[in-house]
Protein backbone atom coordinates (compact mmCIF):
# COMPACT_ATOMS: atom_id res chain seq x y z
CA UNK A 1 0.00 0.00 0.00
CA UNK A 2 1.52 3.79 -1.36
CA UNK A 3 2.06 5.63 2.25
CA UNK A 4 0.81 9.10 1.61
CA UNK A 5 2.29 12.31 2.90
CA UNK A 6 0.48 13.87 5.85
CA UNK A 7 -0.99 17.44 5.48
CA UNK A 8 -2.62 19.48 8.27
CA UNK A 9 -4.18 23.23 8.85
CA UNK A 10 -6.79 25.08 10.64
CA UNK A 11 -9.10 25.27 8.15
CA UNK A 12 -8.31 25.59 3.86
CA UNK A 13 -5.28 27.46 3.91
CA UNK A 14 -3.29 23.95 3.82
CA UNK A 15 -4.48 23.63 0.59
CA UNK A 16 -2.42 26.52 -0.74
CA UNK A 17 0.33 23.68 0.21
CA UNK A 18 -1.42 20.52 -1.24
CA UNK A 19 -1.80 22.55 -4.58
CA UNK A 20 1.92 22.78 -4.81
CA UNK A 21 2.70 19.05 -3.74
CA UNK A 22 0.65 17.59 -6.40
CA UNK A 23 2.11 19.74 -8.98
CA UNK A 24 5.47 19.34 -7.91
CA UNK A 25 4.80 15.51 -6.79
CA UNK A 26 1.82 13.96 -9.33
CA UNK A 27 2.89 10.36 -7.61
CA UNK A 28 2.09 11.27 -4.23
CA UNK A 29 -0.71 10.24 -2.56
CA UNK A 30 -1.90 13.03 -0.08
CA UNK A 31 -4.20 12.88 2.97
CA UNK A 32 -5.58 16.52 4.12
CA UNK A 33 -7.22 17.36 7.52
CA UNK A 34 -8.09 20.94 7.97
CA UNK A 35 -9.88 21.80 11.19
CA UNK A 36 -12.26 24.14 9.57
CA UNK A 37 -14.36 23.31 13.21
CA UNK A 38 -12.12 25.57 15.27
CA UNK A 39 -10.43 27.96 12.70
CA UNK A 40 -9.01 30.36 12.93
CA UNK A 41 -5.48 29.08 15.27
CA UNK A 42 -4.42 32.52 15.41
CA UNK A 43 -6.21 34.20 18.15
CA UNK A 44 -5.99 31.15 20.21
CA UNK A 45 -3.12 30.59 22.74
CA UNK A 46 -0.35 28.63 22.12
CA UNK A 47 -0.94 26.07 24.67
CA UNK A 48 -4.27 25.17 22.68
CA UNK A 49 -2.68 25.52 19.46
CA UNK A 50 -0.38 23.10 20.42
CA UNK A 51 -3.56 20.36 21.96
CA UNK A 52 -5.67 21.05 18.24
CA UNK A 53 -2.45 20.02 16.60
CA UNK A 54 -1.77 17.13 18.62
CA UNK A 55 -5.11 15.85 17.71
CA UNK A 56 -4.96 16.28 13.90
CA UNK A 57 -1.41 14.67 14.42
CA UNK A 58 -2.98 11.64 16.00
CA UNK A 59 -5.89 11.30 13.60
CA UNK A 60 -3.51 11.45 10.91
CA UNK A 61 -0.97 9.04 11.93
CA UNK A 62 -3.65 6.07 12.00
CA UNK A 63 -2.45 6.22 8.23
CA UNK A 64 0.97 5.69 8.45
CA UNK A 65 2.25 8.50 6.62
CA UNK A 66 5.68 8.72 5.41
CA UNK A 67 6.37 12.72 6.57
CA UNK A 68 4.07 14.84 8.16
CA UNK A 69 3.35 18.65 6.69
CA UNK A 70 2.44 21.22 8.76
CA UNK A 71 0.75 23.56 6.46
CA UNK A 72 0.01 25.87 9.16
CA UNK A 73 2.38 28.73 9.73
CA UNK A 74 0.50 29.29 13.39
CA UNK A 75 1.18 25.31 14.30
CA UNK A 76 4.82 25.50 12.52
CA UNK A 77 5.33 28.54 15.39
CA UNK A 78 4.32 26.82 18.44
CA UNK A 79 4.05 23.07 17.96
CA UNK A 80 6.94 21.89 15.80
CA UNK A 81 9.17 20.41 17.79
CA UNK A 82 5.99 18.91 19.96
CA UNK A 83 5.15 17.18 16.65
CA UNK A 84 8.55 16.08 15.97
CA UNK A 85 8.99 14.74 19.82
CA UNK A 86 5.87 12.36 19.19
CA UNK A 87 5.91 10.79 15.86
CA UNK A 88 9.02 8.90 14.24
CA UNK A 89 8.42 10.14 10.64
CA UNK A 90 10.02 13.50 9.06
CA UNK A 91 7.95 16.53 9.88
CA UNK A 92 8.26 19.95 7.54
CA UNK A 93 7.28 23.13 8.47
CA UNK A 94 6.10 26.20 6.27
CA UNK A 95 8.04 29.23 8.02
CA UNK A 96 11.81 28.19 6.93
CA UNK A 97 11.16 27.59 3.67
CA UNK A 98 9.54 30.90 3.28
CA UNK A 99 12.29 32.72 5.28
CA UNK A 100 14.70 31.17 2.53
CA UNK A 101 12.75 31.98 0.03
CA UNK A 102 12.29 35.67 1.15
CA UNK A 103 15.78 35.99 1.74
CA UNK A 104 17.01 34.60 -1.77
CA UNK A 105 14.42 37.41 -3.30
CA UNK A 106 14.76 40.43 -1.65
CA UNK A 107 17.32 43.16 -2.86
CA UNK A 108 16.74 46.28 -0.18
CA UNK A 109 17.34 43.77 2.45
CA UNK A 110 13.63 44.95 4.19
CA UNK A 111 11.39 41.81 4.45
CA UNK A 112 7.65 42.37 5.28
CA UNK A 113 5.78 39.75 6.92
CA UNK A 114 2.31 39.28 6.90
CA UNK A 115 0.64 36.42 9.34
CA UNK A 116 -1.81 35.64 12.24
CA UNK A 117 -1.45 37.24 15.61
CA UNK A 118 0.05 34.06 17.15
CA UNK A 119 2.60 33.95 14.24
CA UNK A 120 3.70 37.49 14.25
CA UNK A 121 3.98 37.21 18.51
CA UNK A 122 6.33 34.16 18.30
CA UNK A 123 8.87 35.99 16.47
CA UNK A 124 9.35 33.01 14.25
CA UNK A 125 10.04 34.59 11.14
CA UNK A 126 12.61 37.30 12.23
CA UNK A 127 14.86 34.48 13.90
CA UNK A 128 14.71 32.34 10.67
CA UNK A 129 15.63 35.28 8.79
CA UNK A 130 17.76 36.41 11.04
CA UNK A 131 19.87 33.23 10.84
CA UNK A 132 20.20 32.99 7.13
CA UNK A 133 20.98 37.36 7.22
CA UNK A 134 21.73 38.64 10.37
CA UNK A 135 21.29 42.78 9.00
CA UNK A 136 17.94 41.98 6.99
CA UNK A 137 15.43 44.11 8.27
CA UNK A 138 11.72 42.41 9.18
CA UNK A 139 8.70 44.49 9.35
CA UNK A 140 6.00 42.33 11.00
CA UNK A 141 2.37 42.78 11.26
CA UNK A 142 -1.00 40.50 12.10
CA UNK A 143 -3.69 40.21 9.80
CA UNK A 144 -6.22 38.74 12.25
CA UNK A 145 -9.51 39.57 9.57
CA UNK A 146 -8.00 37.66 6.52
CA UNK A 147 -9.05 34.01 7.71
CA UNK A 148 -12.02 34.61 8.42
CA UNK A 149 -12.78 35.92 4.80
CA UNK A 150 -10.70 32.63 3.22
CA UNK A 151 -12.84 30.09 5.03
CA UNK A 152 -15.93 32.04 3.87
CA UNK A 153 -14.71 31.85 0.16
CA UNK A 154 -14.51 35.58 0.30
CA UNK A 155 -11.64 36.31 -2.42
CA UNK A 156 -12.37 39.02 -4.42
CA UNK A 157 -15.36 41.07 -3.26
CA UNK A 158 -15.23 44.73 -2.21
CA UNK A 159 -15.05 43.57 1.35
CA UNK A 160 -12.17 41.65 0.86
CA UNK A 161 -10.64 44.77 -1.31
CA UNK A 162 -11.32 47.17 1.62
CA UNK A 163 -9.82 44.69 4.80
CA UNK A 164 -6.78 44.18 2.88
CA UNK A 165 -6.26 47.82 1.92
CA UNK A 166 -7.21 49.20 5.52
CA UNK A 167 -5.24 46.25 7.02
CA UNK A 168 -1.94 47.31 5.32
CA UNK A 169 -1.78 50.59 5.17
CA UNK A 170 1.51 50.22 8.31
CA UNK A 171 3.44 48.12 5.50
CA UNK A 172 2.77 51.76 3.07
CA UNK A 173 5.51 53.78 4.90
CA UNK A 174 8.08 50.85 4.85
CA UNK A 175 10.60 50.41 1.60
CA UNK A 176 10.04 46.37 1.56
CA UNK A 177 10.67 45.10 -1.39
CA UNK A 178 9.41 41.05 -0.57
CA UNK A 179 6.88 40.63 1.51
CA UNK A 180 6.16 36.66 3.02
CA UNK A 181 2.22 35.55 3.23
CA UNK A 182 3.54 34.05 6.52
CA UNK A 183 -0.50 32.21 6.87
CA UNK A 184 -1.11 29.63 4.47
CA UNK A 185 -4.29 31.40 3.69
CA UNK A 186 -3.21 34.40 2.35
CA UNK A 187 -2.23 32.88 -1.34
CA UNK A 188 -5.98 32.69 -1.54
CA UNK A 189 -6.07 36.76 -1.10
CA UNK A 190 -2.58 37.58 -2.99
CA UNK A 191 -4.02 39.10 -6.26
CA UNK A 192 -5.88 41.57 -3.85
CA UNK A 193 -2.86 41.66 -1.56
CA UNK A 194 -0.80 42.49 -4.78
CA UNK A 195 -2.89 45.12 -6.07
CA UNK A 196 -2.58 46.98 -2.61
CA UNK A 197 1.06 46.20 -2.43
CA UNK A 198 2.03 47.29 -6.13
CA UNK A 199 4.33 45.33 -8.51
CA UNK A 200 7.40 46.79 -6.99
CA UNK A 201 6.86 44.14 -3.69
CA UNK A 202 7.11 40.43 -4.32
CA UNK A 203 4.83 38.11 -2.18
CA UNK A 204 6.28 35.00 -1.40
CA UNK A 205 4.18 31.81 -0.71
CA UNK A 206 6.07 29.26 0.77
CA UNK A 207 4.06 26.63 -0.59
CA UNK A 208 6.16 26.63 -3.78
CA UNK A 209 9.77 26.05 -1.37
CA UNK A 210 8.30 23.90 1.34
CA UNK A 211 6.67 21.50 -1.64
CA UNK A 212 10.59 21.22 -2.88
CA UNK A 213 11.64 20.62 0.72
CA UNK A 214 9.21 17.16 0.66
CA UNK A 215 10.63 16.08 -2.38
CA UNK A 216 14.11 16.59 -1.35
CA UNK A 217 13.70 14.70 2.33
CA UNK A 218 11.56 12.06 0.35
CA UNK A 219 14.35 11.32 -2.28
CA UNK A 220 17.51 11.57 -0.22
CA UNK A 221 15.24 9.03 2.06
CA UNK A 222 14.60 7.15 -0.98
CA UNK A 223 10.65 7.41 -0.52
CA UNK A 224 9.37 9.10 -3.29
CA UNK A 225 6.25 7.36 -4.98
CA UNK A 226 7.29 5.05 -7.72
CA UNK A 227 3.58 4.29 -8.49
CA UNK A 228 1.91 4.57 -12.24
CA UNK A 229 -1.19 4.70 -11.33
CA UNK A 230 -2.87 7.86 -9.78
CA UNK A 231 -2.86 8.23 -6.09
CA UNK A 232 -6.41 8.28 -4.59
CA UNK A 233 -5.77 11.43 -2.15
CA UNK A 234 -8.07 11.99 0.98
CA UNK A 235 -9.56 15.07 2.45
CA UNK A 236 -10.75 15.25 6.08
CA UNK A 237 -12.54 18.40 7.43
CA UNK A 238 -13.93 18.82 11.04
CA UNK A 239 -16.31 21.87 10.23
CA UNK A 240 -18.70 22.30 7.39
CA UNK A 241 -18.26 19.94 4.53
CA UNK A 242 -19.80 21.45 1.76
CA UNK A 243 -18.16 24.82 1.89
CA UNK A 244 -14.78 23.34 2.82
CA UNK A 245 -15.01 21.11 -0.57
CA UNK A 246 -16.34 23.53 -2.65
CA UNK A 247 -13.22 26.04 -1.80
CA UNK A 248 -11.28 22.74 -2.24
CA UNK A 249 -12.37 21.97 -5.67
CA UNK A 250 -12.22 25.45 -6.73
CA UNK A 251 -8.72 25.88 -5.93
CA UNK A 252 -7.28 22.74 -6.63
CA UNK A 253 -8.92 22.80 -10.01
CA UNK A 254 -7.25 20.57 -12.30
CA UNK A 255 -5.08 18.94 -9.93
CA UNK A 256 -8.05 17.02 -8.79
CA UNK A 257 -9.86 17.00 -12.40
CA UNK A 258 -8.38 13.39 -12.99
CA UNK A 259 -7.55 11.90 -9.89
CA UNK A 260 -10.34 10.01 -7.83
CA UNK A 261 -10.81 12.10 -3.98
CA UNK A 262 -12.22 10.58 -1.23
CA UNK A 263 -13.59 13.40 1.27
CA UNK A 264 -14.80 13.12 5.33
CA UNK A 265 -15.84 14.49 8.19
CA UNK A 266 -14.36 12.41 11.05
CA UNK A 267 -14.72 13.88 14.77
CA UNK A 268 -11.72 14.55 16.33
CA UNK A 269 -10.51 16.27 20.03
N1 LIG B 1 -3.39 28.91 7.87
C1 LIG B 1 -2.87 29.06 9.17
C2 LIG B 1 -1.52 29.68 9.21
O1 LIG B 1 -0.77 29.51 8.28
C3 LIG B 1 -3.75 29.40 10.30
C4 LIG B 1 -4.74 30.49 10.18
C5 LIG B 1 -5.61 30.55 11.41
O2 LIG B 1 -6.27 29.55 11.69
O3 LIG B 1 -5.63 31.57 12.09
O4 LIG B 1 -1.15 30.29 10.17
Amino acid sequence: MQQPIAIFDSGVGGLTVVKEVMRQLPREKVIYFGDTARTPYGPRPAEEVVRFTREMVDYLIQFRPKMIVAACNTSTAVALDDIRSRVAVPVVGVIHPGARAANGRTQSGIVGVIGTEGTIHSGAYEQALKQLSPNIEVVSLACPRFVPLVEQGNFRSEETLETVRSSLVPLMETRLDTLILGCTHYPFLSETISEIMGSSVALINSADETAREISTILHDRGRLARNDELPVHQFFCSGDPLMFKKIAQQWLGEQIALTPVVWQVPKIG
